[in-house]
Protein backbone atom coordinates (compact mmCIF):
# COMPACT_ATOMS: atom_id res chain seq x y z
CA UNK A 1 0.00 0.00 0.00
CA UNK A 2 2.65 2.13 1.26
CA UNK A 3 4.33 1.97 -1.86
CA UNK A 4 1.55 2.49 -4.49
CA UNK A 5 1.23 5.48 -2.25
CA UNK A 6 4.57 6.51 -3.22
CA UNK A 7 3.75 6.02 -7.02
CA UNK A 8 0.90 8.09 -6.64
CA UNK A 9 -0.59 6.93 -9.86
CA UNK A 10 2.96 6.73 -12.13
CA UNK A 11 3.41 4.10 -14.82
CA UNK A 12 5.90 1.84 -13.33
CA UNK A 13 7.67 -0.36 -15.87
CA UNK A 14 10.34 -3.26 -14.82
CA UNK A 15 12.99 -4.96 -16.89
CA UNK A 16 15.32 -8.19 -16.11
CA UNK A 17 16.34 -10.88 -17.99
CA UNK A 18 15.37 -13.36 -16.37
CA UNK A 19 11.18 -13.70 -16.18
CA UNK A 20 9.41 -14.17 -12.72
CA UNK A 21 7.42 -16.97 -14.38
CA UNK A 22 8.28 -19.87 -16.36
CA UNK A 23 5.28 -21.54 -18.54
CA UNK A 24 6.55 -24.86 -19.52
CA UNK A 25 4.78 -27.40 -22.25
CA UNK A 26 4.08 -30.34 -20.88
CA UNK A 27 1.95 -33.33 -21.84
CA UNK A 28 -0.60 -32.86 -18.90
CA UNK A 29 -1.03 -28.81 -19.90
CA UNK A 30 0.85 -25.71 -19.24
CA UNK A 31 2.93 -26.12 -16.05
CA UNK A 32 3.75 -22.67 -14.30
CA UNK A 33 7.09 -22.46 -12.29
CA UNK A 34 9.12 -19.87 -11.02
CA UNK A 35 12.78 -19.80 -11.18
CA UNK A 36 15.76 -20.18 -9.00
CA UNK A 37 16.50 -16.16 -8.88
CA UNK A 38 17.30 -14.01 -6.17
CA UNK A 39 16.14 -11.13 -8.36
CA UNK A 40 12.87 -12.77 -9.14
CA UNK A 41 12.46 -13.39 -5.25
CA UNK A 42 13.14 -9.82 -4.82
CA UNK A 43 11.36 -8.05 -7.04
CA UNK A 44 8.40 -9.64 -7.78
CA UNK A 45 6.75 -9.01 -4.43
CA UNK A 46 7.13 -5.90 -5.24
CA UNK A 47 5.77 -5.63 -8.81
CA UNK A 48 2.63 -7.62 -7.23
CA UNK A 49 1.89 -4.60 -4.79
CA UNK A 50 3.09 -1.65 -7.53
CA UNK A 51 0.97 -3.47 -10.22
CA UNK A 52 1.82 -1.89 -14.13
CA UNK A 53 4.55 -4.02 -16.69
CA UNK A 54 7.34 -6.33 -16.13
CA UNK A 55 9.62 -6.82 -19.74
CA UNK A 56 11.99 -9.97 -19.71
CA UNK A 57 13.90 -12.36 -21.70
CA UNK A 58 11.27 -14.95 -22.39
CA UNK A 59 13.94 -17.47 -21.72
CA UNK A 60 12.46 -20.66 -19.48
CA UNK A 61 9.56 -20.10 -21.68
CA UNK A 62 10.77 -23.12 -24.68
CA UNK A 63 8.05 -22.58 -26.64
CA UNK A 64 6.75 -19.23 -27.51
CA UNK A 65 3.43 -20.13 -28.84
CA UNK A 66 3.00 -21.61 -24.71
CA UNK A 67 2.27 -18.12 -23.85
CA UNK A 68 0.16 -16.28 -26.27
CA UNK A 69 0.01 -14.61 -29.70
CA UNK A 70 0.10 -10.98 -27.92
CA UNK A 71 3.43 -11.78 -25.72
CA UNK A 72 2.26 -10.48 -22.96
CA UNK A 73 0.31 -12.29 -20.06
CA UNK A 74 -1.27 -11.19 -17.20
CA UNK A 75 0.58 -12.85 -14.06
CA UNK A 76 0.97 -14.39 -11.32
CA UNK A 77 -1.65 -16.70 -12.60
CA UNK A 78 -4.73 -16.60 -11.11
CA UNK A 79 -4.42 -13.52 -9.26
CA UNK A 80 -3.04 -11.25 -13.00
CA UNK A 81 -1.55 -8.53 -10.71
CA UNK A 82 0.66 -7.18 -13.32
CA UNK A 83 1.76 -8.01 -17.17
CA UNK A 84 4.18 -9.49 -18.38
CA UNK A 85 5.53 -8.90 -21.64
CA UNK A 86 8.42 -11.14 -22.94
CA UNK A 87 11.17 -10.08 -25.44
CA UNK A 88 12.16 -13.36 -27.45
CA UNK A 89 15.77 -13.60 -28.35
CA UNK A 90 17.46 -15.64 -31.67
CA UNK A 91 19.82 -18.00 -30.31
CA UNK A 92 22.35 -15.79 -31.64
CA UNK A 93 21.31 -12.87 -29.72
CA UNK A 94 20.88 -15.30 -26.34
CA UNK A 95 24.47 -16.83 -27.42
CA UNK A 96 25.97 -13.35 -27.15
CA UNK A 97 24.38 -11.34 -24.95
CA UNK A 98 23.19 -13.75 -22.17
CA UNK A 99 25.67 -16.22 -22.50
CA UNK A 100 28.76 -14.44 -23.75
CA UNK A 101 29.05 -10.61 -22.71
CA UNK A 102 26.60 -11.06 -19.72
CA UNK A 103 27.92 -14.30 -18.31
CA UNK A 104 31.14 -14.97 -19.31
CA UNK A 105 32.18 -11.24 -19.45
CA UNK A 106 30.36 -9.00 -16.85
CA UNK A 107 29.80 -12.15 -14.57
CA UNK A 108 33.23 -12.91 -14.06
CA UNK A 109 34.52 -9.42 -14.04
CA UNK A 110 32.13 -8.08 -11.21
CA UNK A 111 32.79 -11.29 -8.99
CA UNK A 112 36.54 -12.15 -7.41
CA UNK A 113 35.87 -15.66 -7.38
CA UNK A 114 38.99 -16.44 -9.77
CA UNK A 115 37.14 -17.07 -13.26
CA UNK A 116 38.61 -15.36 -16.24
CA UNK A 117 36.46 -13.14 -18.06
CA UNK A 118 36.08 -13.57 -21.71
CA UNK A 119 35.39 -9.95 -24.07
CA UNK A 120 34.65 -11.15 -27.71
CA UNK A 121 33.58 -8.55 -30.07
CA UNK A 122 30.73 -10.47 -31.44
CA UNK A 123 29.21 -11.00 -27.46
CA UNK A 124 29.41 -7.15 -27.18
CA UNK A 125 27.95 -6.57 -30.42
CA UNK A 126 25.00 -8.40 -29.48
CA UNK A 127 24.44 -7.21 -25.52
CA UNK A 128 24.00 -3.74 -27.97
CA UNK A 129 21.66 -4.67 -29.71
CA UNK A 130 19.74 -6.54 -27.88
CA UNK A 131 20.15 -3.64 -24.60
CA UNK A 132 18.41 -1.63 -27.84
CA UNK A 133 15.69 -4.03 -28.20
CA UNK A 134 14.65 -3.85 -24.43
CA UNK A 135 14.45 0.26 -24.99
CA UNK A 136 12.24 0.17 -27.75
CA UNK A 137 10.07 -2.20 -25.83
CA UNK A 138 9.90 0.46 -22.93
CA UNK A 139 9.39 2.85 -25.41
CA UNK A 140 6.58 0.73 -26.78
CA UNK A 141 5.36 0.20 -23.00
CA UNK A 142 5.00 3.84 -21.66
CA UNK A 143 1.88 5.64 -21.80
CA UNK A 144 3.05 9.10 -21.01
CA UNK A 145 6.91 10.22 -21.23
CA UNK A 146 7.87 10.17 -17.08
CA UNK A 147 7.62 6.41 -17.07
CA UNK A 148 9.44 5.03 -13.75
CA UNK A 149 11.62 2.46 -15.32
CA UNK A 150 12.97 -0.61 -12.66
CA UNK A 151 16.21 -1.58 -14.69
CA UNK A 152 17.61 -4.83 -12.78
CA UNK A 153 20.89 -5.81 -13.09
CA UNK A 154 24.23 -6.25 -15.48
CA UNK A 155 22.73 -7.96 -18.27
CA UNK A 156 21.20 -4.10 -19.56
CA UNK A 157 24.00 -1.84 -18.75
CA UNK A 158 23.49 0.04 -21.63
CA UNK A 159 18.92 0.25 -20.99
CA UNK A 160 19.39 3.48 -18.56
CA UNK A 161 21.00 5.67 -21.49
CA UNK A 162 19.12 4.15 -24.40
CA UNK A 163 16.40 4.97 -22.32
CA UNK A 164 17.25 8.97 -21.45
CA UNK A 165 17.41 9.22 -25.19
CA UNK A 166 14.07 8.62 -26.01
CA UNK A 167 12.13 9.58 -22.62
CA UNK A 168 14.50 12.46 -21.27
CA UNK A 169 11.49 12.55 -18.27
CA UNK A 170 11.34 9.08 -16.94
CA UNK A 171 12.83 8.03 -13.87
CA UNK A 172 14.83 5.52 -14.39
CA UNK A 173 16.44 3.23 -11.17
CA UNK A 174 18.78 0.65 -12.07
CA UNK A 175 19.63 -1.84 -9.62
CA UNK A 176 22.82 -3.87 -9.79
CA UNK A 177 22.12 -7.17 -8.03
CA UNK A 178 26.01 -8.11 -8.19
CA UNK A 179 28.93 -6.88 -7.05
CA UNK A 180 30.88 -4.03 -8.37
CA UNK A 181 34.68 -4.50 -8.51
CA UNK A 182 37.36 -1.66 -8.32
CA UNK A 183 38.75 0.51 -11.17
CA UNK A 184 41.99 -1.91 -11.65
CA UNK A 185 39.56 -4.93 -12.00
CA UNK A 186 37.07 -3.65 -13.85
CA UNK A 187 39.25 -1.59 -16.30
CA UNK A 188 40.15 -5.10 -17.60
CA UNK A 189 36.71 -4.66 -20.32
CA UNK A 190 37.50 -3.32 -22.96
CA UNK A 191 34.03 -1.36 -23.11
CA UNK A 192 34.29 0.35 -19.74
CA UNK A 193 33.61 3.50 -20.74
CA UNK A 194 30.37 2.43 -22.56
CA UNK A 195 29.31 0.51 -20.01
CA UNK A 196 29.94 3.24 -17.57
CA UNK A 197 28.25 5.96 -19.68
CA UNK A 198 25.17 3.77 -20.09
CA UNK A 199 24.89 3.62 -16.31
CA UNK A 200 24.63 6.79 -15.98
CA UNK A 201 21.58 7.32 -17.83
CA UNK A 202 20.00 6.75 -14.62
CA UNK A 203 18.28 9.02 -12.22
CA UNK A 204 19.28 6.37 -9.16
CA UNK A 205 21.93 3.68 -9.30
CA UNK A 206 21.64 1.12 -6.49
CA UNK A 207 23.86 -1.29 -5.26
CA UNK A 208 24.00 -3.45 -2.50
CA UNK A 209 26.69 -2.26 -0.47
CA UNK A 210 28.36 1.12 0.35
CA UNK A 211 31.68 -0.41 -0.58
CA UNK A 212 30.15 -1.16 -4.23
CA UNK A 213 29.32 2.45 -4.43
CA UNK A 214 32.64 3.21 -3.64
CA UNK A 215 33.98 1.14 -5.92
CA UNK A 216 31.79 2.26 -8.51
CA UNK A 217 32.12 5.75 -7.99
CA UNK A 218 36.25 5.28 -8.19
CA UNK A 219 35.62 3.73 -11.54
CA UNK A 220 34.00 6.67 -12.78
CA UNK A 221 36.24 9.18 -11.43
CA UNK A 222 39.03 7.07 -12.90
CA UNK A 223 37.15 6.50 -16.44
CA UNK A 224 35.05 9.36 -17.59
CA UNK A 225 35.22 13.19 -17.01
CA UNK A 226 32.57 13.68 -14.62
CA UNK A 227 32.32 15.46 -11.49
CA UNK A 228 31.89 13.67 -8.45
CA UNK A 229 30.08 14.90 -5.11
CA UNK A 230 31.21 12.81 -2.89
CA UNK A 231 29.11 14.65 -0.01
CA UNK A 232 25.62 13.87 -1.85
CA UNK A 233 27.04 10.01 -3.64
CA UNK A 234 26.19 11.77 -7.21
CA UNK A 235 27.71 12.03 -10.28
CA UNK A 236 27.14 14.60 -12.78
CA UNK A 237 27.93 13.71 -16.48
CA UNK A 238 26.63 15.31 -19.69
CA UNK A 239 24.77 17.74 -17.49
CA UNK A 240 22.88 14.70 -15.66
CA UNK A 241 22.76 13.62 -12.76
CA UNK A 242 22.76 10.33 -10.99
CA UNK A 243 22.27 9.74 -6.99
CA UNK A 244 24.48 6.47 -6.71
CA UNK A 245 22.71 4.67 -3.10
CA UNK A 246 23.21 1.62 -1.51
CA UNK A 247 19.89 -0.10 -1.10
CA UNK A 248 20.87 -3.91 0.49
CA UNK A 249 17.74 -6.05 -1.00
CA UNK A 250 15.83 -8.68 0.99
CA UNK A 251 13.08 -10.71 0.60
CA UNK A 252 9.17 -10.65 1.20
CA UNK A 253 8.76 -11.63 4.92
CA UNK A 254 6.20 -14.31 5.71
CA UNK A 255 2.68 -13.09 6.23
CA UNK A 256 1.01 -13.92 9.85
CA UNK A 257 -2.13 -15.74 8.10
CA UNK A 258 0.83 -17.41 6.02
CA UNK A 259 0.92 -20.85 8.13
CA UNK A 260 3.89 -23.23 7.50
CA UNK A 261 3.50 -27.09 7.83
CA UNK A 262 5.55 -28.47 11.41
CA UNK A 263 9.20 -28.30 11.96
CA UNK A 264 9.11 -31.67 12.84
CA UNK A 265 6.83 -32.91 10.09
CA UNK A 266 8.95 -31.27 7.39
CA UNK A 267 12.17 -33.13 8.88
CA UNK A 268 10.37 -36.35 9.11
CA UNK A 269 9.51 -35.75 5.06
CA UNK A 270 12.88 -34.74 4.23
CA UNK A 271 14.58 -37.54 6.15
CA UNK A 272 12.10 -40.45 4.87
CA UNK A 273 12.11 -38.91 1.45
CA UNK A 274 16.06 -38.54 0.77
CA UNK A 275 16.89 -41.85 3.30
CA UNK A 276 18.82 -39.83 5.84
CA UNK A 277 19.57 -41.32 9.46
CA UNK A 278 17.35 -40.50 11.94
CA UNK A 279 18.89 -39.03 14.17
CA UNK A 280 21.19 -36.71 11.29
CA UNK A 281 22.18 -33.47 11.86
CA UNK A 282 21.17 -31.78 8.58
CA UNK A 283 23.17 -29.24 6.90
CA UNK A 284 21.62 -27.67 3.92
CA UNK A 285 22.83 -25.92 0.56
CA UNK A 286 20.79 -23.90 -1.64
CA UNK A 287 22.10 -22.60 -4.53
CA UNK A 288 22.36 -22.16 -8.13
CA UNK A 289 25.03 -24.84 -9.79
CA UNK A 290 27.19 -21.31 -9.91
CA UNK A 291 31.02 -21.90 -9.16
CA UNK A 292 30.77 -18.31 -7.19
CA UNK A 293 28.90 -19.89 -5.02
CA UNK A 294 31.31 -21.99 -2.99
CA UNK A 295 29.87 -25.30 -2.80
CA UNK A 296 33.43 -27.39 -3.42
CA UNK A 297 34.50 -25.27 -0.75
CA UNK A 298 31.92 -25.91 1.31
CA UNK A 299 32.15 -30.21 0.53
CA UNK A 300 36.23 -29.43 1.59
CA UNK A 301 34.92 -27.89 5.17
CA UNK A 302 32.56 -31.39 5.43
CA UNK A 303 34.85 -33.58 4.79
CA UNK A 304 37.79 -31.56 7.19
CA UNK A 305 34.87 -31.90 9.56
CA UNK A 306 34.32 -35.30 9.68
CA UNK A 307 38.16 -35.88 9.52
CA UNK A 308 38.71 -33.83 12.51
CA UNK A 309 35.19 -34.72 14.29
CA UNK A 310 34.51 -38.58 13.55
CA UNK A 311 32.05 -39.17 16.05
CA UNK A 312 29.47 -37.55 13.41
CA UNK A 313 30.58 -39.76 10.45
CA UNK A 314 27.14 -41.64 10.21
CA UNK A 315 25.36 -38.63 12.19
CA UNK A 316 26.11 -35.84 9.70
CA UNK A 317 24.74 -35.18 5.58
CA UNK A 318 25.13 -32.23 3.79
CA UNK A 319 21.43 -31.67 1.85
CA UNK A 320 23.03 -29.76 -1.08
CA UNK A 321 20.61 -28.65 -3.61
CA UNK A 322 22.30 -27.08 -6.86
CA UNK A 323 19.82 -25.53 -9.67
CA UNK A 324 21.49 -26.04 -12.85
CA UNK A 325 22.02 -22.60 -14.16
CA UNK A 326 24.06 -21.42 -17.48
CA UNK A 327 24.76 -25.10 -18.33
CA UNK A 328 25.82 -24.29 -22.25
CA UNK A 329 28.69 -22.95 -20.70
CA UNK A 330 31.93 -24.99 -20.70
CA UNK A 331 33.04 -23.10 -17.36
CA UNK A 332 29.74 -24.17 -15.56
CA UNK A 333 29.25 -27.94 -17.45
CA UNK A 334 32.93 -28.54 -15.58
CA UNK A 335 31.91 -26.80 -12.36
CA UNK A 336 29.31 -29.01 -12.28
CA UNK A 337 31.65 -32.00 -13.09
CA UNK A 338 33.81 -31.04 -10.14
CA UNK A 339 31.27 -31.24 -7.62
CA UNK A 340 30.08 -34.34 -8.51
CA UNK A 341 33.41 -35.67 -8.32
CA UNK A 342 34.21 -34.49 -4.82
CA UNK A 343 31.24 -35.47 -3.55
CA UNK A 344 31.50 -39.13 -4.54
CA UNK A 345 34.94 -39.03 -3.25
CA UNK A 346 33.60 -37.80 0.09
CA UNK A 347 30.93 -40.32 0.17
CA UNK A 348 33.20 -43.07 -1.00
CA UNK A 349 35.35 -41.65 1.98
CA UNK A 350 33.03 -41.40 4.69
CA UNK A 351 29.93 -43.14 3.30
CA UNK A 352 28.24 -47.37 3.34
CA UNK A 353 25.63 -48.80 1.23
CA UNK A 354 22.91 -46.76 3.69
CA UNK A 355 24.75 -43.47 4.58
CA UNK A 356 26.12 -40.49 2.41
CA UNK A 357 27.39 -37.49 4.20
CA UNK A 358 26.71 -35.67 0.84
CA UNK A 359 23.41 -36.05 -0.85
CA UNK A 360 23.63 -33.73 -4.27
CA UNK A 361 20.16 -33.07 -5.31
CA UNK A 362 21.15 -31.43 -9.26
CA UNK A 363 17.69 -29.91 -10.18
CA UNK A 364 15.55 -26.88 -9.74
CA UNK A 365 13.16 -27.05 -6.60
CA UNK A 366 10.11 -24.97 -6.29
CA UNK A 367 10.00 -22.68 -3.67
CA UNK A 368 7.63 -25.25 -0.99
CA UNK A 369 10.45 -27.64 -1.26
CA UNK A 370 13.09 -25.59 -0.37
CA UNK A 371 11.08 -24.17 2.62
CA UNK A 372 10.80 -27.76 4.18
CA UNK A 373 14.09 -28.45 3.60
CA UNK A 374 14.97 -24.88 5.47
CA UNK A 375 12.90 -26.36 8.09
CA UNK A 376 14.27 -29.52 8.30
CA UNK A 377 17.36 -28.14 8.80
CA UNK A 378 19.92 -27.89 11.81
CA UNK A 379 22.25 -25.84 9.83
CA UNK A 380 22.38 -23.72 6.55
CA UNK A 381 24.80 -23.15 4.91
CA UNK A 382 26.08 -20.00 2.35
CA UNK A 383 29.52 -20.03 1.48
CA UNK A 384 29.77 -17.73 -1.78
CA UNK A 385 33.76 -16.77 -2.67
CA UNK A 386 31.84 -13.59 -3.32
CA UNK A 387 28.37 -12.67 -3.62
CA UNK A 388 26.47 -8.84 -4.17
CA UNK A 389 23.94 -10.04 -1.21
CA UNK A 390 22.29 -13.22 -1.40
CA UNK A 391 19.08 -14.05 -0.33
CA UNK A 392 19.41 -17.83 0.33
CA UNK A 393 19.99 -16.93 3.83
CA UNK A 394 17.41 -14.69 5.17
CA UNK A 395 14.86 -16.85 3.10
CA UNK A 396 16.29 -19.30 5.30
CA UNK A 397 15.69 -17.34 8.80
CA UNK A 398 12.38 -16.48 7.52
CA UNK A 399 11.47 -20.02 7.78
CA UNK A 400 12.58 -20.59 10.82
CA UNK A 401 9.44 -19.52 13.46
CA UNK A 402 10.41 -22.36 15.80
CA UNK A 403 13.68 -19.92 16.16
CA UNK A 404 15.83 -22.70 15.75
CA UNK A 405 19.20 -24.09 13.17
CA UNK A 406 22.27 -22.12 12.82
CA UNK A 407 23.36 -20.08 10.24
CA UNK A 408 26.84 -20.18 8.62
CA UNK A 409 27.82 -17.24 6.03
CA UNK A 410 30.21 -16.21 4.22
CA UNK A 411 32.21 -12.88 5.12
CA UNK A 412 32.31 -12.41 1.18
CA UNK A 413 28.22 -11.95 0.83
CA UNK A 414 26.65 -8.75 0.94
CA UNK A 415 24.42 -9.81 3.74
CA UNK A 416 27.24 -10.98 6.03
CA UNK A 417 27.37 -6.84 6.92
CA UNK A 418 23.67 -7.05 7.99
CA UNK A 419 23.60 -10.70 9.96
CA UNK A 420 26.78 -10.54 12.03
CA UNK A 421 24.62 -13.13 14.43
CA UNK A 422 25.21 -15.41 12.11
CA UNK A 423 28.82 -17.61 12.57
CA UNK A 424 30.76 -15.96 9.56
CA UNK A 425 33.34 -17.37 7.88
CA UNK A 426 36.13 -16.86 5.02
CA UNK A 427 34.76 -20.06 2.81
CA UNK A 428 38.70 -20.27 1.48
CA UNK A 429 39.39 -20.80 5.27
CA UNK A 430 38.49 -24.76 4.84
CA UNK A 431 39.83 -25.20 8.19
CA UNK A 432 37.32 -22.33 9.60
CA UNK A 433 34.27 -23.65 7.94
CA UNK A 434 35.19 -26.92 9.12
CA UNK A 435 35.15 -25.22 12.67
CA UNK A 436 32.33 -23.49 12.49
CA UNK A 437 30.16 -26.94 10.79
CA UNK A 438 31.61 -28.24 14.36
CA UNK A 439 30.35 -25.35 16.71
CA UNK A 440 27.07 -25.66 14.72
CA UNK A 441 26.36 -29.01 15.09
CA UNK A 442 26.94 -28.79 19.38
CA UNK A 443 25.23 -24.92 19.50
CA UNK A 444 23.20 -25.16 22.28
CA UNK A 445 19.51 -24.86 21.82
CA UNK A 446 19.61 -21.54 23.97
CA UNK A 447 22.08 -20.06 21.75
CA UNK A 448 20.63 -20.97 18.63
CA UNK A 449 17.42 -18.97 19.81
CA UNK A 450 19.09 -16.18 20.93
CA UNK A 451 21.22 -15.66 17.73
CA UNK A 452 18.01 -16.39 15.41
CA UNK A 453 15.86 -14.10 17.06
CA UNK A 454 17.69 -11.15 16.37
CA UNK A 455 18.79 -11.94 12.89
CA UNK A 456 15.18 -12.44 11.88
CA UNK A 457 14.24 -9.41 13.65
CA UNK A 458 16.45 -7.51 10.88
CA UNK A 459 15.01 -9.12 7.88
CA UNK A 460 11.57 -8.44 9.24
CA UNK A 461 12.22 -5.68 9.21
CA UNK A 462 14.89 -4.70 6.53
CA UNK A 463 12.55 -6.88 4.11
CA UNK A 464 12.39 -6.31 0.60
CA UNK A 465 9.13 -3.74 0.73
CA UNK A 466 11.75 -1.65 2.68
CA UNK A 467 14.63 -1.93 -0.18
CA UNK A 468 11.82 -0.82 -2.98
CA UNK A 469 10.89 2.06 -0.66
CA UNK A 470 13.60 3.64 0.02
CA UNK A 471 14.66 3.66 -3.65
CA UNK A 472 11.06 4.85 -4.89
CA UNK A 473 11.03 7.56 -1.70
CA UNK A 474 14.46 8.86 -3.19
CA UNK A 475 13.24 8.64 -6.75
CA UNK A 476 10.23 10.41 -5.47
CA UNK A 477 12.35 13.44 -4.19
CA UNK A 478 14.64 13.92 -7.46
CA UNK A 479 11.28 13.58 -9.94
CA UNK A 480 9.88 16.48 -7.81
CA UNK A 481 13.42 18.27 -7.89
CA UNK A 482 13.00 17.74 -11.73
CA UNK A 483 9.53 18.90 -12.12
CA UNK A 484 10.57 22.41 -10.11
CA UNK A 485 13.37 22.86 -12.22
CA UNK A 486 11.46 22.41 -14.89
CA UNK A 487 8.39 25.29 -14.08
CA UNK A 488 11.74 27.33 -13.14
CA UNK A 489 13.24 27.12 -16.62
O1 LIG B 1 21.27 -11.69 -9.17
C1 LIG B 1 22.13 -12.18 -10.09
C2 LIG B 1 21.46 -13.04 -11.14
O2 LIG B 1 22.29 -13.16 -12.24
C3 LIG B 1 20.14 -12.50 -11.63
O3 LIG B 1 20.32 -11.54 -12.60
C4 LIG B 1 19.52 -13.73 -12.14
O4 LIG B 1 18.15 -13.73 -12.29
C5 LIG B 1 19.96 -14.78 -11.15
O5 LIG B 1 21.20 -14.34 -10.69
C6 LIG B 1 20.00 -16.16 -11.75
O6 LIG B 1 20.80 -16.23 -12.91
P1 LIG B 1 20.18 -16.59 -14.33
O7 LIG B 1 19.01 -15.67 -14.54
O8 LIG B 1 21.29 -16.37 -15.28
O9 LIG B 1 19.74 -18.01 -14.24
Amino acid sequence: QLLKTQLSGDQVIVVSNREPYIHEKTETGIVVKRPASGLVTAVEPVMRACSGTWIAHGSGSADRDVVDAADRVAVPPGHDDYWLRRIWLTPEEEQGYYYGFANEGLWPLCHVAHVRPVFRESDWQAYKEVNRRFADAVVAEARGDDPVVLVQDYHFALLPALIREKLPRATILTFWHIPWPNPESFGICPWRREILQGMLGSTILGFHTRYHCKNFIETVDRYLEARIEHEHSTISYREKDTLVESYPISIEWPREDESMPPVAQCRANVVARLALPQQACIAVGIDRFDYTKGILERMNAVERFLEKHPEWVGRFVLVQVAAPTRAALDEYRNFSLRVQELADRINARFGNGTYAPIVLLAKHHEHDAVMELFRAADICLVTSLHDGMNLVCKEFVAARDDQQGVLILSRFAGAAREMPEALIVNPYHVEETADALHRAAVMPPAEQRERMASLRSTVREFNVFRWAGRMLADAGRWRLRARIEERVR
